[in-house]
């Protein structure tokens, strides 16, 4: 069997490919596209707390990037320690727990306003509708992005996310609005820098932590553009799709979505069955700074390794009967926002907005029947979900 994460079957169904790995070949090669693969849930849970050994500095998709493109404008996904833990701990100083909690009644606004819509017709497009618009509209409240300019920012990050079928090659349209946006972030920062408001790039701006030589350090502009690109991205599709992947579930199976509207208490497990069930992100690329051993087999230093947490998360030996949809399932240790030094930095954010969303949802909708067969899924390398779920209540 091949895992091929550019194919459009694998998408649809990954769970029997994924089966095969970890029991037939829990340390894979794919010498095609030249890639390494460990699938169990223990291997991954390792591997991802090591980051001496598993380096994100080359990118974390099977595509590899190199780091400099990035320039001035760095990620700390794509970065180890210790510059990765210096830009890590200046943003823990503005994206507090505070400031997400604080955006629960924004959540549950934004969640009612879209929704009414969908009420009152009888359905829509999940996705469309509700999943893409929500967490779009929180990172740009977080940020302190103004009202006037969201629209078009909005334009600008739909059409960056665009992709041609069949095709791992980015559209020129959605490079250049991807430039679109640094120059917008570029703009605002500089803005910032002269009027502050209440939100979190003004914070960023004034972030201030100790540095190995026990001075202060500060982030630059250009980190800041670097950090709110990052949020963009893995703020953005990744809540879409866990929304999105939710409404088909408790469209299949309707004895979980009548339990959730019972009780709504059982909404935070549900997500986070949800997460196990479907992981909006697949795996995790790293590259190999030494050999490493695994299951008998060698894997030699600089090669490119994938912790696929999306079969982790199915394991058998780790969850019992782990392909059955479970809302009451005791996960122990969750891996959907990965796990060790880059564990999401999001995901109290995340599990905020999921757990808001399917509250109003279960409230107001008696029941989510998702149309599956025009159901359209999205087409990338780790990202698991659709691009469009028409459904009714
Ligand atoms: C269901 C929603 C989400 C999922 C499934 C998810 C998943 C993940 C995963 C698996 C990682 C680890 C990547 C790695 O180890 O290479 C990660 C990192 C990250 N996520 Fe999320 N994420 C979600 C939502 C969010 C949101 C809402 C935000 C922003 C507010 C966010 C911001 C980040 C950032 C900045 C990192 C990098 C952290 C670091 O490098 O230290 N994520 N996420």
């Amino acid at each position: 069997m091949q895992l091929n994460p550019f194919s459009h079957e694998f998408h649809a169904d990954p769970y029997p490919t994924y089966r095969w790995l970890r029991d037939h070949a829990p340390l894979y090669r794919n010498d095609e596209l030249d890639f390494w693969a460990l699938s169990r849930f223990r291997d991954v849970l390792e591997a991802s707390h090591d980051w001496q050994t598993y380096s994100s500095a080359e990118g974390t998709t099977v595509e590899r990037i190199d780091p400099a493109a990035f320039g001035e404008r760095p990620m700390m996904i794509f970065m180890d320690p210790p510059r990765h833990d210096r830009l890590r701990k200046l943003v823990n100083r503005a994206f507090t727990p505070r400031r997400v909690a604080d955006m629960e009644p924004f959540a549950r606004a934004t969640v009612v306003r879209l929704l009414e819509p969908i009420v009152a017709q009888g359905g829509g497009d999940f996705v469309k509708d509700l999943s893409a618009p929500l967490p779009m509209e929180m990172i740009f409240t977080m940020l302190g992005v103004p009202h006037g300019d969201r629209v078009e920012l909005r334009r600008h990050m739909d059409a960056s996310l665009e992709r041609a079928q069949d095709s791992p090659i980015i559209p020129q349209h959605a490079i250049e609005a991807m430039l679109a946006m640094l120059d917008y972030w570029t703009r605002l920062v500089a803005e910032l820098r002269r009027r502050p408001n209440e939100g979190l790039i003004s914070a960023l701006l004034e972030a201030e932590v100790e540095d190995d030589a026990g001075g202060k350090t500060r982030l630059t502009d250009g980190e800041i553009i670097g950090f709110c690109s990052l949020l963009g991205a893995a703020g953005n599709e990744t809540v879409t799709k866990l929304l999105a992947n939710a409404a088909v579930l408790f469209s299949r199976h309707a004895d979980a979505y009548a339990r959730i509207r019972e009780d709504a208490a059982r909404i935070p497990n549900a997500v986070e069955e949800v997460l196990r069930y479907t992981s909006p992100s697949q795996y995790q690329g790293r590259v190999t700074t030494r050999d490493v051993e695994w299951h008998g087999g060698r894997v030699p230093k600089g090669a490119r390794i994938l912790l696929l947490t999306g079969s982790a998360n199915r394991d058998e030996r780790e969850f019992p009967d782990a392909d059955r949809f479970d809302i009451e399932r005791k996960i122990p240790v969750a891996l959907g926002f990965g796990q060790g030094i880059h564990f999401c930095l999001g995901a109290s954010l995340a599990r905020l907005e999921s757990r808001v969303a399917l509250e109003e949802v279960a409230r107001r909708c008696p029941r989510i029947a998702v149309d599956e067969a025009r159901c359209v899924r999205v087409h990338m390398s780790n990202v698991h979900g659709y691009e469009s779920v028409p459904f009714s209540v």
